[in-house]
């Protein structure tokens, strides 16, 4: 049993003498940040004294009387308005830590309540470049699906590719009017990027131009108002300046909205072989459109163009995971559910959840403004329809308990919708959660881009971490006396700080927080990085190499000795990495494990300051640390690992 479950369970006796719905109670034992206050403090006191009408220092001295708890803690000292303060005999640390030492897990068994648990993340939309905005639901899907299965949770993995959305009708479009052939041939996903751009950049041209008097005469008239405002001002020298600054503000907005169209309008005049196809294919975008629901429909030559397309579009992804190190245990993309939706249309229909509204269908949801939209009134089926048959095949098919949906934030109502819908279908047993995240941002705060203003391409980013990381491995190395490692394993090494380190940098913030995008901080080798972990993990491996000692002879069997405060501070950090799981997966925040590795790493690197190893006092004491320092190495080796980032034993 964890350390936590250890101390609540025994609180647990404690509280049922004074309530009985002890659970939580039980919540509000937690380990604490700052020494002075002990290793564990619980704030039950405060609020069972509201239900008890008992002050709160009295009730938290009942719990403390009633608390049999001697063989773990010192006396529980009470604290403040009731707080109970514990801290562990060292005796008690010492042996726990002596007791999992060998342990493969760590200390940490399987959950006692698996579920099966279907994450839905990556998941592009297929025919556009993948880009840095993918990264971050890959690379948090990913650390989620891998701490769930160590938690013993059974998990499915599912890349929901956008492969039926209408960027094929426009790159459809493309390749029946622009393709060129060598390239076609040579790098048939470079072309299809090139055709989806062009087709995309010919339509917002069109689309902006007609929107262009409508624009120029927005600003005209926000211009007329300040002007009135300035000759004609409010009486109430308040009310005028707040008119003023408000008039101000909506000419700036329509300059921008104008100025704005008008970079796009350029950007096709400026270049004479583009204006010439812009105005050669003056209805791109209804034909594009066209495209997608001939698609939709069956027609056999858009399917045929989509069945040589999509392997390539695959084969481009499958590239970009194998480089990350990520795998799906499935990859069921829209298409895959599109036979399903006219039914699923039907089902809501008749259960009298979709409603006819302006010609489409769509199911009105308590609380949203905005319906639920499950068909348009085209007949075409939505984004919204897909979702729907997709939790029905999971559940169903895949027998589900829970979906986790990895999506960017900007996707939250979506989502609600979705979940209300699901549920007043009928999957209300179902667990669904939108584990939603921020915008990755270029170090101007703005969306991170290329110097031309593109999205940044994910193939790029990954070789760019790459070769910056083997100039920092080939600097580590060429500073030794007598370098270490091959010109391959310098390259391996660069992969794995390369890669790690895009992967920490995002994993380490609050998914729900935008995150800076920024070379230099992400490579450190110092501080809440990767690429820190990772030397520290070498360091501790290049210890026992050193000794020529086996790591494994170490683990089991000698005891742990506590001696002073960095060894109890060490040995009550990694006593604690279930607790760092547990927290990762109550509400899927991977940044909870990152700073758990953080402050391990912290700590034990003030061990290793003050603690020698090699010249310890005695011959036990060696053998204790090391025991410490291998376990260490391997919950920095676990922990990286469920965050999907290698380590190397040399680097
Ligand atoms: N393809 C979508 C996009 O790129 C994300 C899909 C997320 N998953 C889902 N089941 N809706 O925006």
């Amino acid at each position: 049993m964890s350390l936590l479950s250890t101390i609540r369970n025994r609180f647990d006796t404690a509280l049922r003498q004074l309530t009985s719905d002890t659970a939580p109670m039980l919540e509000l034992i937690r380990p604490v940040q700052d020494p002075r206050f002990g290793d564990f403090q619980a704030n039950c006191a405060m609020s069972l004294s509201r239900h008890l009408s008992l002050p709160p220092r009295e009730v938290a001295a009942r719990i403390v009387a009633g608390l049999r708890i001697d063989d773990l803690c010192e006396t529980p000292e009470i604290a403040g308005p009731g707080f109970i303060n514990l801290r562990l005999r060292d005796s008690y640390i010492a042996s726990r830590m002596t007791a999992i030492a060998g342990d493969e897990r760590l200390g940490v068994e399987p959950t006692e309540r698996p579920r099966h648990v279907v994450v839905d993340f990556s998941s592009p939309n297929v025919a556009k470049p993948m880009h840095v905005g993918h990264l971050r639901s890959t690379v948090i899907g990913d650390a989620i699906c891998r701490t769930l299965k160590f938690a013993g949770h059974r998990v499915t993995s599912d890349n929901h590719v956008g492969d039926w959305g209408t960027q094929f009708g426009m790159i459809i479009y493309g390749y029946r009017h622009f393709v060129n052939p060598a390239a076609w041939q040579d790098d048939p996903v470079g072309e299809l990027a090139r055709l989806y751009k062009l087709v995309n950049q010919l339509s917002d041209y069109h689309d902006n131009l007609a929107r262009y008097p409508g624009l120029a005469e927005a600003v005209n008239t926000a211009e007329q108002q300040l002007q009135r405002l300035q000759h004609n001002p409010d009486p109430d020298p308040g009310k005028a300046q707040k008119l003023a600054s408000q008039a101000r503000r909506q000419r700036e907005s329509a300059a921008e909205a104008l100025a704005a169209a008008e970079s796009v309008i350029d950007s096709v005049r400026s270049r004479t072989e583009l204006l010439a196809l812009a105005e050669s294919h003056p209805a791109i975008a209804r034909l594009a459109r066209d495209e997608t629901a001939r698609l939709h429909g069956g027609d056999t030559g858009n399917q045929n163009l989509w069945n040589e397309f999509l392997p390539a579009c695959l084969s481009a992804l499958q590239r970009i995971y194998d480089r990350l190190g990520v795998r799906f245990d499935i990859t069921l993309g829209e298409s895959y559910y599109n036979g399903m939706l006219p039914e699923v249309v039907e089902s809501l229909k008749r259960q009298e959840l979709a409603t006819i509204s302006e010609g489409a269908v769509c199911v009105f949801v308590d609380g949203n403004k905005a319906p639920f939209m499950i068909q348009k009134s085209d007949g075409a089926f939505t984004y919204a329809t897909t979702d729907l048959a997709t939790i029905r095949y999971r559940t169903e098919t895949l027998q589900a308990a829970e979906i986790l949906y990895v999506v960017d934030k900007r996707q939250s109502e979506h989502f609600q919708l979705l979940f209300r819908t699901a549920q007043k279908w009928g999957y209300d047993r179902l667990q669904l959660q939108h584990v939603s995240f921020g915008t990755v941002m270029g170090k101007d705060g703005k969306p991170y881009k290329t110097r031309a203003g593109d999205t940044v391409g994910l193939e790029s980013l990954i070789d760019e971490a790459i070769s910056r990381a083997r100039v920092i491995v080939d600097e580590n190395d060429d500073r030794r006396d007598v370098p270490l490692l091959s010109p391959t394993e310098r390259a391996r090494v660069a992969e794995i700080v390369g890669i790690g380190g895009i992967k920490y940098a995002d994993l380490h913030h609050n998914r729900d927080s935008d995150y800076v995008f920024d070379w230099d901080r992400m490579l450190a080798t110092t501080g809440d990085t990767a690429a820190y972990m990772q030397y520290a993990y070498a360091r501790i491996c290049g210890i026992f190499r050193r000794l020529s000692l086996d790591r494994r002879s170490f683990r089991a069997g000698d005891p742990v000795l506590i001696t002073g405060p960095e060894e109890r501070a060490l040995a009550l950090q990694l006593l604690q990495f279930d607790f760092a799981i547990d927290s990762v997966l109550s509400d899927y925040r991977p940044h909870l494990l990152t700073a758990w590795l953080f402050e391990t790493a912290d700590k034990f690197s003030k061990f290793y300051d003050r603690c020698s190893v090699q010249d310890a006092e005695s011959a036990e004491l060696r053998r204790s640390r090391l025991i410490l320092c291998d376990f260490m190495a391997r919950a920095l080796h676990t922990g990286l690992a469920l965050l999907g980032i290698e380590t190397a034993e040399v680097m």
